[in-house]
């Protein structure tokens, strides 16, 4: 078994918080294993919760229709969240559940090793750069942070509540296939 295979096979048998104990199906992340967009959400929903697979229910619809606007195809890169289990009725994950799963991020960040990095929504931006930048104000601010490019857009949910937010999400991923494109990936 390869390292990857090997980490998703302990995802699925995770204990180490109580979101285990509710989950159908453990969502450790989906897409290519060498890719080099990694795009970081919260937790998985009720669908992705059914079928093991992140973003697939309605924000995942719109997650691909907003990388589609922008020509990045989604088979290129690597989908995961800050925690692999769904959080009872999709509320935000504790400190505590997102330091219990942060270690397997770490590993599919070695694994993967992604060049750029978008995170999705505030979850993902508090726990991997910071508790101190707002979503509202921080989001579309590129960061370099061990040799990788990072930046947070709305998460896609947020555009579904509130769709005045799709401008600014807009404005994101064009700077992401910016990004893409000065450096040269293949995304
Ligand atoms: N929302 C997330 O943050 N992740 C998913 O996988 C699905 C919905």
């Amino acid at each position: 078994m390869d390292r990857y295979e090997e980490l998703v096979k302990e995802i699925a048998l995770c204990k180490n918080c109580v979101l285990h104990e509710e989950r159908n199906m453990a969502v450790a992340g989906s897409g290519s294993i060498g890719a080099d967009l990694m795009l970081i959400g919260e937790g998985p929903g009720a669908e992705e919760d059914k079928n093991g697979v992140p973003f697939v229910g309605a924000a995942g619809r719109l997650l691909t229709d907003m990388l589609d606007a922008v020509d990045i195809d989604r088979d290129k890169l690597y989908v995961t969240n800050i925690v692999k289990c769904r959080p009872p009725k999709n509320r935000t994950p504790k400190d505590e559940e997102a330091a219990a799963c942060l270690p397997y991020l770490q590993r599919q960040l070695e694994i993967i090793d992604p060049k750029v990095i978008l995170l999705l929504g505030a979850t993902a931006l508090r726990y991997v750069l910071s508790p101190n930048l707002r979503i509202t104000r921080d989001r579309g601010t590129w960061h370099q942070v061990d040799g990788r490019w990072i930046m947070a857009t709305f998460h896609p949910a947020a555009l579904l509540r509130d769709p005045r937010k799709k401008p600014d999400s807009f404005d994101d991923m064009v700077s992401l296939k910016l990004k893409i494109r000065e450096l040269g990936l293949d995304v």
